[in-house]
């Protein structure tokens, strides 16, 4: 039987993104559909999470579906079960499963084993559902995307990658300034800028915003990286997103963070409270797109 997963924004056609935001406006403006209605959805966490969590599961019971959040410690994953049994047996009971975990090979052993609709929501290579949501709350801004320039600062970590996918695909421009050692995925790199996409990878942050309509960063230990906080810091200074660092970039520019922030980190927090920063609406925005993700999956599984 074939089910289509969501582990990479490449999942997904440039037109069905358009398809999944036009959706997410109606889910945005109004009670959704109860399409999940007599439907179970497993959200397996191995890993933190406050937005993710909270909006999928919201998302189900708006859907009128039933979502049962799993942890490693809270099932049989810590005692050693091995994750291709879990995935069938999950198969068994539930008609989509939402993962966040480490390594990406894990997400992609879920959706292999697994006989229904498998989402990514969050391993160390990618972000997709993240970052779908970002590019949903910046159409909504600026109308579309097109030709305008991104800026992402700081760590080429999992939301930069899905950042160059994410370009690529609703061809906008994208540039990055990370620190030596700490660039992207040199592949997902390369398949981005086969596919078109217009991504440069710069040292100076000044240079990345220059023009750009939304500046984008990260923290600089991501969950996994706490070991290497001090080490990053370090590595990291002159990276942080200040309030000179926003005057550089277009005047109406946006300040964009996924959450959780480190303020006096990565951003300041004069950006962060201040009137550029768009934080609290790309988390809000999560809910209604990755309702539409499910929505869709559920509808295109080809069974
Ligand atoms: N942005 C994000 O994914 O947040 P959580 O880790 O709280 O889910
Ligand atoms: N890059 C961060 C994102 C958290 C939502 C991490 O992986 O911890």
């Amino acid at each position: 039987m074939g089910h289509r997963d969501f582990l990479s924004i490449t999942d997904l056609s440039s037109e069905e993104i358009q398809e999944i935001f036009s959706q997410a406006r109606l889910h945005k403006e109004n009670i959704p559909p109860a399409s999940l209605a007599g439907k179970s959805v497993v959200l397996l966490f191995e890993k933190a999470s406050t937005r993710t969590r909270v909006s999928f599961e919201v998302g189900v019971a708006r859907m009128g579906g039933h979502p049962i959040v799993l942890t490693p410690e809270g099932s049989q994953i810590a005692r050693g079960e091995p994750l291709r049994d879990t995935a069938r047996i999950l198969s068994g009971y539930c008609e989509c499963i939402v993962m966040r975990t480490f390594g990406h090979d894990r997400v992609q052993e879920m959706a292999e084993w697994a006989d229904v609709p498998v989402i990514n929501a969050l391993t160390d290579l990618l972000h997709p559902c993240q970052v779908l949501a970002d590019c949903f709350t910046l159409q909504n801004r600026f109308g579309t995307l097109e030709g305008k320039k991104v800026a992402w600062i700081g760590d080429g970590n999992n939301m930069a990658n899905s950042w160059i996918n994410a370009a690529s695909l609703l061809s906008f421009e994208l540039m990055l300034a990370c620190p030596s050692g700490y660039d992207p995925d040199v592949e997902i790199m390369a398949d981005a800028r086969a596919r078109g996409g217009k991504i440069t990878l710069v040292r100076d942050p000044a240079e990345a915003v220059q023009g750009a309509i939304a500046v984008n960063t990260d923290v600089w230990a991501s969950m996994g990286q706490e070991s290497e906080a001090g080490l990053r810091r370090q590595a990291f200074k002159g990276y942080a997103v200040t309030g000179e660092l926003m005057d550089r970039a277009a005047g109406d520019a946006v300040f964009m963070h996924c959450l959780p922030a480190h303020r006096g980190e990565e951003v300041a927090e004069e950006v962060l409270e201040g009137p550029r920063s768009i934080v609290w609406e790309q988390a809000e925005n999560r809910l209604y797109v990755q309702e539409v993700i499910m929505d869709f999956l559920l509808r295109h599984e080809g069974r």
